[in-house]
């Protein structure tokens, strides 16, 4: 696949593989920082941090719907796609957001929704009025409620069914998510050039990539399942040509909660490409899945599931983001143990998963936290973080569905988290005041002024893996062990310079889930007589022995990032860490 020069705006580095060595950040507008005072957030807000974001080492945001929108469903109800929500700002100061952003090398992406609308939305208002105006077959209108049946209902805790009553077309409407976001019509070639249309209009504005929100249910059949069918495919496909024709450099993210072959499917091949990225969804449950059962089985199997991937694609892994932990990609035995672990009061449970944030799930653990990251930063693909979980936020399971793990911001200890100065009584959530979570504790201002903090060590993560080209652009090769706790895989880049100097770069990758300290041979017979050196700090390990074998002993709930070097090496030390610099 070639890619030709992407426009150049003022800071941006010209590298078509950007998004394989990006981390990313997901922000939602409206919980970050308030500029205004009135109790909500918005882009001003969010570009007076994007200092505090270069720092933490954030390659690109990935940006929620901020549009226009009656907000039933975080803004993925969307009433008009190009207009901003005026309690978020105005387009200009979206404008100066990218420009401040790019000035900083870093990226933004936005959600695109498009598979549905709001019901709030001009297009289903004609809609329903006039079955036979311009917007008559926008929407996929029936007179009975029994078509496909085989498609399943995903919100389930609040819908009964696909199919809503409109009374006044008086016909059925079909939609995948709540009762108040109709699907749009993909039969209708009208749908798609008003959604290239939309499309173009961000793009134009100099964002640098979209996130498809829900791409698997744009066409549904009688046959299949709703989920990935061929036209789908067909229309996902020609989006791409367009958006490498017209913006090339730009990138398309896939959401497709999926199994792994059916995710990869979104990647497409190399000679009709889909999206840039798709999102992980079967790695992320299975990470959770390890810190409590002590088995790196399940996880070990899904990372060895060879997956075709064309080279210049790329996975965004994650560990919790702004919707429920899913557990829709795991077996009833292996979703009923997490329940048990993870969700053991009924109010933590949302439809298929649990609305909770990273540190209540780890019970604030410091170990866990750092091997769940550890582990998120060394897999393959680009990782996503959540707001907030920087700094160990907490949630509040008394706020309704998934407000939960959308609260304000946590930056200081003063009124309002310093997220806002507005009567904390008319915040568009309240601050998280838990015992262990509340914001006097955690916040941002507290962490920096603690070397040891969770933030600190996070940023010092990041950096480090920044310092290794392999960590986003190598291969993932899974290791045997003999243990069955520990998790082992080697990341391999031909052609990076590193602090060690080779040009081709392994890094060996070892994680314990073990609640006790574990001893373990990791077996790899191409690195016979290899050294080993800590990523970190440099410190040398033993070598693997002729035959390929190396027995390495880790802490509880303990990891090791190692190079690989040559049975001579002797590192130039330190290796490029923050505390280093
Ligand atoms: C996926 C989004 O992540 C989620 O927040 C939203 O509710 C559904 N799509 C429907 O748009």
């Amino acid at each position: 696949m070639s890619f030709t020069a992407p426009i150049q705006t003022p800071g941006l580095t010209l590298d078509p593989q950007w998004f394989r060595r990006s981390v990313f950040y997901e922000v939602m507008v409206r919980s970050f920082v308030d500029s205004n005072g009135d109790g909500a957030g918005d882009i001003a807000g969010l570009s007076s941090k994007l200092d505090y974001l270069q720092w933490l080492g954030i390659d690109a945001l990935w940006m929620p719907p901020f549009f226009q929108s009656p907000l039933r469903d975080g803004g993925y109800d969307i009433s008009d796609y190009k207009a901003i929500l005026p309690e978020f700002g105005t387009l200009d100061e979206f404008r100066d957001l990218v420009t401040k952003a790019h000035e900083r090398n870093m990226r933004i992406v936005i959600d695109m929704v498009i598979n549905h609308t709001s019901d709030a939305h001009e297009w289903f208002q004609q809609s329903r009025e006039d079955p036979e105006g311009p917007y008559g077959d926008f929407y996929t209108w029936s007179d009975t409620d029994e078509k496909y049946e085989n498609i399943r209902i995903i919100f389930v805790d609040t819908e009964e069914s696909n199919w809503t009553f409109d009374p006044v077309r008086r016909q059925y409407f079909f939609h995948r998510f709540f009762s108040h976001q109709p699907d749009l019509n993909y039969e209708n070639p009208k749908v798609h050039e008003a959604i290239y249309d939309v499309i173009r209009h961000w793009l134009d504005l100099g964002v640098d990539g979209i996130r498809l929100d829900a791409i698997p249910y744009l066409y549904q059949s009688e046959d299949g399942n709703g989920e990935g069918e061929p036209a789908t495919h067909e229309f996902v496909k020609k989006l791409r040509a367009m958006v490498d024709e017209e913006y090339p450099g730009r990138i398309m993210i896939a959401e497709a909660n999926q199994w792994p072959r059916e995710v990869a499917a979104f990647f497409g091949t190399d000679d009709e490409p889909e999206c840039h990225m798709a999102f992980d969804f079967p790695v992320m449950p299975r990470i959770f899945y390890s810190l409590r059962s002590q088995s790196a089985a399940e996880l070990t199997r899904i990372l060895s599931e060879t997956t075709d991937v064309p080279d210049s694609a790329g996975w965004g892994v994650f560990l919790r983001n702004h919707d429920e932990l899913t557990l829709e990609m795991v077996s009833e035995e292996y979703r009923q143990a997490m329940y048990g672990w993870y969700a053991y009061d009924p109010r933590m449970r949302s439809n298929i998963g649990i609305r909770r944030r990273l540190a209540p799930l780890l019970d604030n653990s410091r170990a866990e936290l750092e091997l769940a990251h550890a582990l998120l930063f060394a897999l393959k693909g680009s990782p996503f973080l959540y707001y907030g979980d920087e700094i160990g936020m907490g949630d509040n399971i008394w706020l309704n569905d998934r407000d939960a793990s959308r609260t304000p911001m946590q930056w200081t200890p003063d009124r309002n988290a310093g997220f806002s100065t507005a009567d904390p009584g008319k915040l568009y959530l309240p601050v998280v005041q838990s015992l262990v979570y509340n914001y006097t504790l955690v916040n941002v201002e507290s962490q920096l002024a603690q070397s040891r903090s969770l933030l600190h060590w996070i940023r010092n993560v990041i950096h480090v893996r920044k310092a290794h080209p392999t960590f986003g652009l190598g291969e993932m090769e899974v290791l045997p062990t003999d243990h069955d706790s520990v998790l082992s895989f080697v990341r391999s880049y031909a052609g990076s310079g590193t602090s060690f100097g080779d040009s081709a770069e392994d890094i060996l990758c070892v994680f314990s889930f073990a609640h006790n300290p574990a001893s373990v041979t990791v077996v790899a017979p191409r690195f016979a007589g290899r050294k080993l050196f800590d990523l970190f700090g440099g410190g040398e390990f033993p070598a693997f022995d002729d035959e390929g074998r190396v027995q390495l002993t880790l802490g509880t709930q303990a990891f090791f990032w190692l190079h690989v070097g040559g049975p001579n090496v002797t590192p130039t030390l330190p290796i490029s860490t923050v505390d280093g610099e």
